[in-house]
């Protein structure tokens, strides 16, 4: 089977992270996010894939080049303005292979899915089905594409970011598409498949199935959800082949630090080169390549960029620090805060603290 990454986006909710790198690039648990994915789908059959790139498009061929590392083949197809998650599909179907009839995996290049993608293409192959699309169970299903099905699988609606979404299957960013649905997608314009595409073939009276299963799956778009990924590859609560050397919740990379005396865990991951000083506490976090976290600093839920500093004393709950900033001595940062790369905050400057 071909597949088709969604890999274009300019990932803004992941700012200041994205500014330099795509989101599909960014390290997690010691590999691009990407990479957990496409290891999926080679381990599910999938041999050559296209990548729908546009924001940095260049570092995806630095990052992947023509795929061999991994076994796979891939090639490129570049929007010189993005074209929107179909229009982008389109672009990208110049570079298929097969035939009308065949199926086509689609993924958006940010999430972290542990779904059966055999059974998926099971039940498309069973429904003879346009597009079966993987739907996951969420608790609030407000800000996702609400998609309620009929017993035997068949969509009867997409309903996106709704305030009273009809059901808790929403879409999961993984599609099964017959070729030839790719091919009558309008070429050349900004398509999207959520609000253009699905809506029209369901009005057009095509078969689009839902397959759904509730395995471990999460949208790493925020800053929330990308710690949580990183963690929960480290602990183990998602596994992925490509994630070696995790030993009781903490991923050390080559030529990592850790003082005896800190304290470091819940998911964390120490990037290449990077330090942990004495007494230093961090938790569930994810240091980027050289950063520092000095002696009796804690840092929790945070991911602190490449090369970045933070210095003793400082505390970091919930932030995230960009590349080769400095936090000084005693600044206290929390709550969803983001610091620009290469800030540097002065000793004692921010006590953001909801007791304050
Ligand atoms: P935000 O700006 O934070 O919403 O992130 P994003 O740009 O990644 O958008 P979103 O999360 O909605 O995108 C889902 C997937 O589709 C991601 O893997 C994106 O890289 C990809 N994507 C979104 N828009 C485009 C586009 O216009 N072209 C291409 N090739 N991919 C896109």
């Amino acid at each position: 089977m071909e597949a088709i990454l969604l890999v274009g986006g300019q990932g803004t909710r992941l700012r200041p992270l994205t500014l330099s790198t795509p989101k599909p690039l960014l390290p997690m648990a010691g590999v691009p996010l990407l990479e957990h994915q496409l290891t999926r789908a080679r381990e599910a059959g999938v041999r050559r894939l296209v990548f729908a790139t546009s924001y940095r498009a260049s570092m995806f061929t630095e990052a992947f080049g023509d795929g061999s590392r991994l076994g796979l083949e891939i090639v490129y197809c570049t929007e010189e303005e993005p074209l929107g998650t179909a229009g982008a599909i389109r672009n990208a179907a110049q570079a298929l292979t097969g035939g009308p009839a065949d199926p086509v995996l689609v993924l958006n290049g940010d999430i972290l899915s542990s779904h059966d993608l055999h059974a998926q293409l099971a039940a498309h192959r069973k429904a003879d089905a346009a597009v079966t699309l993987h739907l996951t169970l969420v608790d609030d299903a407000r800000r996702y594409g609400a998609v309620p099905t009929a017993p035997d699988g068949r969509v009867l609606a997409f309903v996106e970011k709704s305030p009273n979404p009809p059901t808790n299957q929403v879409n999961a960013g993984c599609y099964i598409f017959r070729r030839s649905v790719i091919d009558e997608i309008p070429e050349g314009r900004v398509v999207s498949a959520e609000y253009e595409v699905f809506p029209g073939l369901l009005a057009a009276g095509e078969p689009i199935y839902g397959y759904v299963e509730a395995a471990y799956w999460l949208d790493v778009g925020t800053p929330a959800a990308f710690v949580k990924g990183a963690s929960d590859l480290v602990t183990g609560a998602m596994t992925s082949p490509v994630v070696s050397g995790a030993e009781h919740g903490v991923l050390c990379l080559d030529g990592a630090f850790i003082a005896a005396s800190a304290q470091v865990g819940g998911g964390t991951t120490v990037g290449e080169g990077a330090r942990v000083g004495e007494k230093a506490r961090v938790e569930s976090s994810v240091l980027f390549d050289g950063a520092v976290v000095e002696s009796g600093a804690r840092v929790v839920r945070s991911v602190i960029g490449k090369n970045a500093r933070i210095c003793a004393g400082a505390v970091l709950e919930d932030v995230v620090i960009g590349d080769g900033a400095t936090i000084g001595p005693g600044n206290e940062l929390r709550s969803g805060l983001r610091v620009w790369p290469g800030v540097e905050l002065p000793p004692m400057a921010v006590r953001f603290s909801h007791d304050a």
